[in-house]
This record gives C-alpha cells, sequence and structure tokens, in this order.
C-alpha cells in the first residue's frame, strides 16, 4: 500500500484491521478520508450532525467539490437521506491492467484505493453503504442498498447526490432533456445556464424543459484556476439516467433522475447498487482525454469468446435520405400503407427509394474496391411511409423487404467481395413492437450473414409516456444489447441513452450515437466548436457513430434545392477519424462526392479504427484538438488535429515514433485559402520522411483540420520521398 495516503484517526486503523466497531461507542466514527493511489486526489467523508452523509473531494490540495450530501428519498417509505451514523468504513487498494477487446489503447490501468462506508439507519432499522473509489484522475461513487427487513422492494421518488462546485466556473453544457440528447453544447458560466437555457433548447428542440437549469452528462468545467472538472456517471443498469439540476446561487449541482410514466425514478428490490456517480479532474485538459476510469467502473466483459467482435469500416445509403435528395419510403402513398395489410408489390414507387438493390450494388463495389468492411442500408424493409410522428405501434416488422430490395442476392453479392451488409433497425421508438420481433430479426440477420446492426430511437416512446433515459428504456437497451450478444451480433444504437462505459462489458455494444452527430450538419448545424467538446463529454461515456467523412461540403449535389452547407473543412473531416474515438467509422459522403477527391480519401482508406496507444498532444475544450494514435498490431501511426471557428496552428513532435527508423509521413493540410465558410474544400497534401526528432507546425484554417499517416520506411515506399 505504497502512496496509500490515509490521515485517518487511530481507531479506525483498528477497523481497517478488520475489526467491526459500532458508531454509538463512546468515540463515535464520523470522518474517514482516502487518498488515490498518486495522493492527488483526496475524498473526505462525514456524516453530520443530523446524520446526513457526506463528501468532499479535492486535488493536489485544491478543493473541487465542496461538501456535498449524498442520500435518496424514496416513494412510500421513509428516505435515506440522514438519521445515519457511520458503523463502518473498510478500505482497500486494487491495481489491474486488462485488455479491452477493442479500444484507445490495448491495455488498461485499473488503480484506486477504495472505501466503503456502512451507515446504519438505526430508527429505521436498516443500512446504506456508500462505495468510494479514489483513482489519479478522479473518483466515483455509488449507493449500495443491502437487503434488509426494511430494505428489500423500494421506489425512489428522488436521488439528492450533490456536487458542489468551488465557484461560478465555465461549462460545456447540454439542456436536461428526458427525450433528446442531441443538441449543440452551449459554453458558459455557471451562473448563465439559466438565462441561456431557452435559446440553448430552441436551437433544436420541441421539448419543454423541466428545469432552467438542468444539464446532461458529461458535463465538463474549467475552473478559473486551471482545473478540468467532468461529472458523467458510469455503468448505468437498471436504472434511471441523471440529469444535473444546477442551484446557481451556490453553484451545487443536485442529481435528478428521468423519470418513468408515472413519475417515479426507479423501481429496485435490495440486494442492488447505483450507477457510479463520478468526477474526472485535472489540471491538464489532457488527461481528461485520457482518463479510463469511466470504464474502470464498469464489470470486465462479460462474454467468454469475444472474437466475433470486430471493428467496423463502413460506408452506406444514408446521407442521401439525410440530406433529402432521396427516401427511406419506398411509394409516396400516405396515408393508405399499412404494414401487414399493404401489397407493396403493387403500390407505385415514388421513384426515389434509395435503397434499391442497383443502387446498393454499387456502394458494395465501392467498399470492396476500398477496403470498407461492411454498407449500411437504411430504407430496406417495409413501414417507412410514415415510420414515426403518429405514435403508431405496429411499424416496422424488421423482417419484410421492399420489393426493389434484394435481401438474399445482395448479401451473396457482398459476400462473395469480401463486404458484409449492416442492418439497420429504425424502432421509431416503438419498443414494445421491437421487442415482440427481436429474436426474428436477429435470426433473419444470421440467415443472411449481417453480423452488426444500427438500431435506432426516433420518436416517442411506446409504451406511451415512458422516457427515453429512463430505467424502463435502460433496461430495454442492455436487453438489446445482451440478446444480440447470444447471436454474435454487434449493435450500434442511435438515440439511445448516452453511454457510462458498459461497454466493457458488453464489448458487442460497438457504437452509440446519443450526441448530435453529422445528421444535424444537414438540418440546422453544428457549431464549428462541437468536435472539440464532444470528447470531453458524450465521449467520456464510450465511443460515437459520428459519421464524419463529408467532402461535398457545401452540399452541391443537391442541386438548387435550398440547403445549409457542413460547418467544416474538408480536412477536419479527416482528422474526426483520428480526433473522435469510435471502432466503427463510416464514411458518410456520397460515392460520387468521394471520386471527386480520391487523393484526399486515401487517408480515410488509411486510417485505423482500433488502436494499442492514444496520446493527447494538445487539448483544450471548445478550442482544439491534436491527438496521434498508433494501430493496432502494426507501427503504423495517425495524427488528427481539428479547430473551433478560430484559425490556429498546431505545434507538436513526432517523438512518439520509433526513434531508430524513419518514416513516410503523409500529411492532409488545409490549403492556403481555406476557410469553412468560404473555401471549405481548399486543401494540400505533402508526403515527406520524418523521424522521432521531426518537429511539426502545421496551420488549421477556421473550423479547421489536418490528417497525418506515418508509416515506416521501406525502399518501395520511400523511393524518392524527400525529407518533409
Ligand atoms: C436518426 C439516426 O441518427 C439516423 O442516423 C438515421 O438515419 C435515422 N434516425 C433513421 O433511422
Ligand atoms: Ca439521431
Amino acid at each position: 500500500m505504497k502512496n496509500f495516503k490515509l490521515r485517518l484517526p487511530v481507531f479506525l486503523w483498528l477497523l481497517m484491521a478488520g475489526l467491526v466497531m459500532r458508531a454509538q461507542q463512546a468515540n463515535p466514527l464520523r470522518e474517514v478520508s482516502v487518498a488515490s493511489p498518486d495522493g492527488d486526489v483526496r475524498l473526505v467523508f462525514k456524516v453530520d450532525s443530523q446524520g446526513v452523509p457526506t463528501y468532499s473531494l479535492s486535488y493536489k490540495q485544491k478543493p473541487v467539490i465542496k461538501t456535498s450530501r449524498l442520500g435518496l428519498e424514496l416513494k412510500g417509505a421513509p428516505g435515506l437521506m440522514d438519521g445515519f451514523s457511520l458503523a463502518a468504513a473498510d478500505t482497500s487498494t486494487f491495481d489491474e491492467t486488462w485488455t479491452p477487446v477493442w479500444g484507445e489503447e490495448s491495455k488498461i490501468r485499473n488503480h484506486y484505493n477504495e472505501l466503503l462506508v456502512t451507515l446504519d439507519q438505526e430508527a429505521q432499522k436498516r443500512q446504506l453503504k456508500i462505495r468510494f473509489r479514489v483513482f489519479d484522475d478522479g473518483m466515483g461513487l455509488r449507493y449500495e442498498f443491502p437487503l434488509s427487513r426494511n430494505l428489500n422492494y423500494f421506489v425512489i421518488k428522488e436521488e439528492h447526490t450533490q456536487f458542489a462546485m468551488t465557484g461560478n466556473h465555465t461549462a460545456f453544457w447540454i439542456p436536461g432533456d428526458y427525450d433528446n440528447q442531441e443538441y449543440d453544447y452551449t459554453e458558459s458560466r455557471l451562473s448563465e445556464i439559466r438565462g441561456l437555457m431557452q435559446k440553448a433548447l430552441t436551437y433544436n428542440s420541441s421539448q419543454t424543459p423541466y428545469s432552467e437549469t438542468g444539464v446532461q452528462t458529461a458535463l465538463q468545467m474549467k475552473t478559473d484556476d486551471g482545473l478540468y472538472i467532468n461529472l458523467h456517471e458510469a455503468a448505468l443498469k437498471d436504472y434511471s439516467c441523471m440529469h444535473l439540476n444546477l442551484d446557481d446561487k451556490n453553484f451545487v449541482f443536485e442529481s435528478w433522475l428521468t423519470p418513468d410514466a408515472q413519475g417515479n425514478k426507479g423501481y429496485m428490490q435490495a440486494p442492488c447498487v447505483s450507477p457510479w456517480r463520478t468526477v474526472i479532474v485535472s489540471d491538464d485538459a489532457r488527461e481528461i482525454l485520457a482518463s479510463r476510469m469511466t470504464l474502470n467502473l464498469n464489470e470486465p466483459c462479460a462474454y467468454d469468446d469475444v472474437s466475433w467482435i470486430k471493428p467496423v469500416k463502413y460506408v452506406g445509403v444514408w446521407w442521401e435520405m439525410i440530406t433529402g435528395k432521396s427516401s427511406w419510403a419506398y411509394t409516396s402513398s400516405l396515408p393508405s400503407v399499412k404494414l401487414g395489410e399493404t401489397d407493396y408489390s403493387q403500390t407505385k414507387p415514388n421513384g426515389y427509394h434509395a435503397a434499391n438493390t442497383e443502387h446498393v450494388k454499387r456502394y458494395i463495389d465501392f467498399a470492396a474496391a476500398n477496403g470498407f468492411d461492411q454498407v449500411l442500408v437504411e430504407g430496406w424493409n417495409e413501414g417507412w411511409e410514415d415510420w414515426f410522428g403518429r405514435s403508431k405501434d405496429y411499424v416496422f416488422d424488421f423482417l419484410t423487404p421492399y420489393p426493389d430490395f434484394d435481401l438474399k442476392g445482395l448479401n451473396e453479392y457482398a459476400h462473395a467481395k469480401g463486404v458484409r451488409l449492416m442492418m439497420h433497425h429504425e424502432t421509431s421508438s416503438s419498443v414494445r413492437n421491437y421487442e415482440r420481433h427481436m429474436d426474428d430479426a436477429y435470426r433473419l440477420m444470421k440467415k443472411y450473414g449481417y453480423n452488426a446492426v444500427k438500431s435506432g430511437y426516433v420518436g416517442n416512446i411506446i409504451p406511451r409516456g415512458e422516457h427515453h433515459y429512463g430505467q424502463w428504456m435502460v433496461d430495454h437497451y442492455l436487453y438489446a444489447v445482451k440478446k444480440a450478444a447470444k447471436y454474435k451480433i454487434m449493435v450500434n444504437a442511435h438515440e439511445a441513452v448516452r453511454p457510462t462505459g458498459l461497454c466493457r462489458t458488453y464489448p458487442n455494444l460497438i457504437g452509440n450515437e446519443s450526441a448530435r452527430g453529422t445528421e444535424y450538419e444537414a438540418f440546422n448545424g453544428n457549431k464549428p466548436f462541437h468536435t472539440t467538446v464532444l470528447p470531453f463529454t458524450r465521449l467520456v461515456g464510450g465511443p460515437m457513430d459520428y459519421t464524419p467523412g463529408i467532402f461535398d461540403i457545401k452540399l452541391d449535389f443537391l442541386g438548387n434545392r435550398p440547403h445549409k452547407q457542413v460547418n467544416t473543412t474538408l480536412c477536419k473531416q479527416l482528422a474526426l477519424y483520428v480526433t473522435l474515438y469510435s471502432p466503427l467509422q463510416m464514411a458518410a459522403d456520397l460515392i460520387e462526392n468521394y471520386e471527386k477527391h480520391m487523393d484526399a480519401f486515401q487517408f480515410i482508406k488509411d486510417v485505423a479504427v482500433d488502436w494499442d496507444k492514444s496520446l493527447y498532444l494538445e487539448a483544450e475544450p471548445g478550442d482544439f484538438l491534436t491527438i496521434a494514435r498508433k494501430e493496432k498490431g502494426t507501427s503504423r501511426w495517425f495524427v488528427g488535429g481539428i479547430t473551433d471557428e478560430n484559425a490556429r496552428t498546431a505545434e507538436f513532435r513526432l517523438d512518439f515514433l520509433d526513434p531508430s527508423k524513419k518514416y513516410v509521413a503523409t500529411l492532409y493540410a488545409d490549403g492556403k485559402d481555406a476557410d469553412y465558410q468560404n473555401n471549405p474544400t481548399d486543401y494540400r497534401i505533402k508526403k515527406g520522411i520524418v523521424t522521432a526528432k521531426t518537429k511539426l507546425s502545421v496551420r488549421l484554417a477556421r473550423s479547421g483540420g489536418f490528417a497525418l499517416s506515418l508509416v515506416e520506411a521501406t525502399p518501395e515506399n520511400s523511393k524518392g520521398v524527400k525529407k518533409f
């Protein structure tokens, strides 16, 4: 237990030796503390004079979380809020290194000191435990509910976990919402959240805020004295997703769970636990990105055989529907189409149904020619004529293709070329209908050789009144992932609850959307700083299917129709393959748009999707990022850099390269005149020999970026290539 700094009253050492001490004894036990392995993060737990459990947290002696209360209110039963005494405090230390199936690095260290407090609620004759894990990069805490006569079945009215901030920090936030996460971020002081809430909501939502100061996690903050603080949760299972409500006079956040249709927040049976509530902290923004705490707080992999889980690079029949060029639906004959009653072979095609055999073949050919693993096809199945907005229960059966989609033939065509099709299950949030069809749907996939499904939950949930982030849906998302595993199917769920590191336990959860993705660039735009914020917020919980790679930035392919542009340069799109980590990456644009820039497209072809190592070279939330990653199992490195609405110069050394080797570097950078609004497709490609001693300085245009690939030099690939 080297470095384990415990500043405990003498009598606590007795406890640690395994002696159980009752708090009611002459010397009541009220306060315990535990520090991180390196001693920088320190947690103090205290029971106050009212018997309220509290904690506080510091980093390098600076306060991070001031004294904050812990507890839960129950429905129809006395709360787990006060009247507690500290019955026992057990500490331990843990250090392991584990191997993720896929990830930002191939080995992850999980090293923490733990404090488990047992609290007696004498008046109710029951106990509550709170487990704290303190890591070098932060702290996780969770409630544990031991079974007792007076704590067996219970309903949560509200969880009251507080995070008391030390000041009016800068925050990168999106509004609290039970059904939508797809907001643009707002950067503001905590005190400004209330005033900016309406604007943040109306920017893209029809939802009403449940609170004027409610925000979603992961919430990234920055203090005036240079601390980066991130609040989120880990291992969200069989519980409602947490929002944070701010008391903006005192800067205290408090948990606010997503309710069910009846307003309740969780149905529990002891023994059980809550998800972890997490605080990641550092004085270096790059360390927030390097943190693996969220994954570490999840259980190890639940599957024995993971050989069927593989990272995926894919193209798809998709962007054309999102931009309105084509449709998911086969007919336009609304409102006469009813699933199961309509003979689609007799209906009139609308003439712009994209998921047709000929068109899909073109995507399969393109995927095969350019080394992609899969082709996503949306709109292949019957039901898209009135797919959402009407709260229809029986929308899709996930089984029946439209008459112009040759399910069997296309799969055979793809497999013959070494490509797979990616299944699409839009549920339109008729979740009971999806569950009813799920086994048949997965069985159909197996029959035709699909091994990955993109699922989606657009619209209001059926059962009506349930919310996307409530316990009922949280249970559904995991049910779908676990059931898919039985069929050896990987899941990429859109609109599902924001991830909390569950992919460690269930690595077939290969992707999630759960935030504002590229699709909004076709609706009303993403702010130029959006992708510099996501790694500090949404990606803290797990990878995102952001669907980058748009090359026709002005959306010229739409002709004269009114359209917005994508707020990016072309090189920024390339950089996103490195800066937005995902083992599932799409090249989202149309084939014809790639064909105009095959030299730049080369980077998307080359870039890896699974990594041995990731290095965060430069980072500032909301401003810029430069990240370098080494491909798993090879010596190739890829570097990506992006910036917000301000141009900048990225400066970094290649000292991560093997010093005994030379590398061929290919740099894809914004051109001299590049600008995301005026000249987004101006780029330059430069090739040269580099070594670990090379220092690079790359100019990024406004909302621009760069991508760099580094391949070990061989006589063949370096012939005629000069020093960089
Ligand atoms: C929303 C998803 O984010 C998008 O990718 C998908 O194409 C549509 N839903 C239709 O399922
Ligand atoms: Ca979406």
